[in-house]
Formats: C-alpha cells, structure tokens, sequence
C-alpha cells in the first residue's frame, strides 16, 4: 500500500487549505487530485464536466488514482469531493474524512472573498437541492472508506491538521 495521507469529504469542507497545513506541519508535500486531472487533460474540471460529461470525468479519477498509487508516496493527497469512489482507495493510505453540517460548509464557502469562483468551478454545487441530495447519499458512503473522521465545523485548518496528525502517530 502507498503510504499516503488522502483527505476526502464534500465539496467546499476545506481538504485542499487543511491538506496544505498537514503538509507544512509535517514536511510532507501535497498534491490535489483535481489539480492532477487539469495538469493531464489541459482542461478546466468544469470544461470536461460540461464538454465530456461526469462519467467520463471519474474515469479520469480513476487514472489519477492508478497514477497516485504507483508513482506517488509520503504525500499528503487532497481528493476531490467524489475520489473517494475510485476501486484502489484502500491501496493509497490512510483515508480522513473530513466532516461538517453541509448548511456550515455552504455558510464558510459564502464568507470566503471569492465565493462566487468557488461555486462556480464546481459543477455539482449549482444546484443547492441536489448537492443536499448528495451530501445525504454520499455522507455513509466516506464513513465506509474512512480510516478516520475529523469534524471539522468552525475549527482552523492548522488545528485540524495537528488532530490528524496526533492521530496518525497514534
Ligand atoms: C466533485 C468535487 C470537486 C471536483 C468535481 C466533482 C464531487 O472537488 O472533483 O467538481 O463529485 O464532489 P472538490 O471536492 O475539491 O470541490
């Protein structure tokens, strides 16, 4: 197994700023895997969501997933909010969800300076009642792959990453 840090959960919880401060605390790098799959296709994820479809985009998680698993270790990895669907998550490391009330999360996203860009490079957050809808589904489907759950809501990125990286150690 790689042995990488994955952090997942929905959309807008805060992986990629809590994946930079578990990186910094403990001198690992981090990678994103939606960054991965702009890097490969040259494309935006709201482009290949809208050119080639949804399907087609979590067959490109899938690659990410195999490229992470042989080539990629000691890393913290920041996965998009629906990576964690791919076959060999296990295979990557340790698993952290990171929990909050979706209302909190959509609440942090509206404080942010550029909320409106973050809503709207994310193509299933343009409809509120079918992100509920899917927060609902998805969130015993984290809980099954999760190693590990951290709640999140109202904490520092900095505090949540020495949590996850206590834990680890322990
Ligand atoms: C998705 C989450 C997004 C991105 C894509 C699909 C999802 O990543 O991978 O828009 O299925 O939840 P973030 O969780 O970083 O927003």
């Amino acid at each position: 197994m790689a042995d990488n840090i994955l952090l997942i959960g929905f959309m807008g919880v805060g992986k990629g700023r809590t994946a930079r401060a578990l990186a910094e605390q403990t001198g690992r790098f981090t990678v994103d895997t939606d960054d991965l799959i702009e890097s490969m296709t040259k494309m935006k994820i709201r482009q290949i969501f809208a050119e080639q479809g949804e399907a087609h985009f979590r067959q490109l998680e899938q690659r990410a997933a195999d490229w992470l698993e042989h080539h990629v270790s000691g890393t913290v990895v920041s996965a998009g909010g629906g990576f964690f669907m791919v076959k060999n998550m296990q295979r990557l490391g340790k698993v952290v969800f990171l929990h909050s009330p979706l209302e909190a999360i959509l609440a942090a996203l509206r404080r942010q300076p550029d909320a409106e860009a973050k809503m709207k490079k994310r193509p299933l957050l343009q409809d509120l009642d079918q992100a509920e809808r899917l927060f609902t589904e998805r969130l015993p489907l984290y809980r099954r792959v999760a190693d590990m759950e951290i709640a999140v809501q109202g904490r520092e990125n900095a505090d949540i990453a020495a949590e996850i990286a206590f834990r680890l150690r322990g």
